[in-house]
């Protein structure tokens, strides 16, 4: 697929110091929708498990939720399915989808953007407010997706790497040392891989502290397994935040493909010039209807979340018990240091059907463990002393 950037887009990159060369690389990425479309086939394959038969598999190794979309929202979302021969069939589920948002988490409307997943939003914000001369600062280990953005277009990348001294959370100080001047910090929240939080009073700091002209994103696609205050707030307050929300984990829709944006409105409105709108259009209708029903479910929310945690808290006692090394967590997945090579591990739990997640470079002792149902990790602890015995 090939987008053209409108000719408002075109200018302001060039402001911004990007090159023309690089607009066809821009173009990719924000019309692939999803980073990971218009990636290297090495910086894919860091991220996507390839060419695995999942059928029968014990699957830890996505993130993804262990079982379906709320049943309630999934029976929306197929009945949506029979009206999808239309755009939008009631002409409102997407302001429907809006107004819930804004219900929910108490912003304005004005202030929330639908996309298909996080991911877009992603990119986009890399592409908006980093340029050759104002950089991504990350912390490392983090969710990639951002940085192999800012590798393709070849733009400044710091890593600052998490540490044992500070609790394995993102260090905003150190983020802000690493490039004072940088175009987008990115403080993913719960972090993935580790499921450390990052605490609001830290984003706030940042906030206060960054450059002029920079934005502070905040991911927080594992925000409701954590129970966690949410940077919303800094969006309530109109701060230079943007934050990013997928339907994909705690609503069970990777799927399905939705996600939601929080920001100012000028800031949303700089994100999408690149399609010449100011808002996003055609979202898939099942996607809607079972989106919005999930986010007013809170009971349920609450109780997906103890189920989590339960399974976790399983895990971490057996860990424990082994002299195993893991990081705690606050999320559905945590990281386990092997103290050894992590990629013979992985094939091993490979060999016996459990699929367990990646390492990063900067950890390769170490492996990502999505937590599954407490079925799947009752089977991991078990294929675990094996593999370990
Ligand atoms: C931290 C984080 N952000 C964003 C995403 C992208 O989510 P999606 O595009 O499915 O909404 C993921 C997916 O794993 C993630 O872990």
């Amino acid at each position: 697929m090939t987008m053209s950037l409108s000719s408002a887009a075109r200018s302001d990159l060039l402001v911004r110091g990007y090159s023309r060369r690089s607009f066809g690389r821009i173009a990719t990425l924000l019309a692939a929708g999803a980073t990971v479309q218009a990636m290297t086939r090495s910086a894919k394959a860091a991220i996507l498990p390839s060419g695995i038969n999942f059928a029968g598999m014990t699957r830890l190794g996505s993130n993804e939720c262990w079982t379906g979309p709320f049943p309630e929202a999934a029976r929306a979302g197929a009945a949506a399915v029979f009206e999808s021969n239309r755009y939008d069939p009631t002409g409102h589920m997407r302001d429907d989808l809006v107004r819930t948002a804004a219900d929910v988490e108490q912003v304005p409307q004005t202030h929330i953007m639908p996309w298909c997943g996080s991911s877009d939003p992603l990119a986009r914000a890399i592409v908006t407010f980093c340029s050759p001369e104002r950089g991504l600062v990350t912390a490392d280990p983090s969710y990639e997706a951002g940085w192999v953005a800012s590798e393709w277009l070849k733009l400044p990348l710091a890593k600052v790497p998490l540490s044992a001294k500070n609790h394995y959370r993102t260090d905003v100080r150190a983020m802000l040392a690493a490039d004072p001047n940088a175009g987008v910090y990115y403080i993913c929240s719960p972090n993935n891989p580790t499921g450390t939080l990052t605490p609001l009073r830290d984003i706030a700091w940042l906030v206060e502290h960054k450059p002029a002209g920079s934005v502070v994103l905040v991911d927080e696609a594992y925000i409701h397994f954590s129970n966690a205050p949410s940077a919303v707030e800094l969006v309530r307050q109109n701060k230079d935040v943007i934050v990013l929300r997928t339907f994909s984990k705690m609503f069970a829709m990777a799927g399905m493909r939705l996600g939601l944006t929080f920001a100012r409105p000028d800031l949303h409105e700089r994100m999408m010039r690149y399609d010449g709108r100011n808002e996003t259009q055609m979202l898939p209708v099942p996607a809607m209807a079972c989106g919005t029903m999930s986010l007013t479910m809170k009971s349920a929310i609450d109780a997906r979340r103890e189920e989590m945690i339960a399974a976790r808290t399983m895990t971490f006692r057996h860990l424990r018990a082994r002299g195993i090394h893991f990081i705690p967590s606050d999320a559905n997945m945590f990281v386990i240091d092997w103290k050894k090579p992590a990629a013979p591990i992985k094939d091993a739990f490979l060999k016996q059907n459990i699929v367990i997640g990646r390492s990063w470079p900067i950890w390769p002792n170490a492996s990502r463990i999505s937590v599954g149902s407490m079925d799947e990790m009752k089977t991991f602890c078990t294929v675990l002393d094996r593999v370990t015995g």
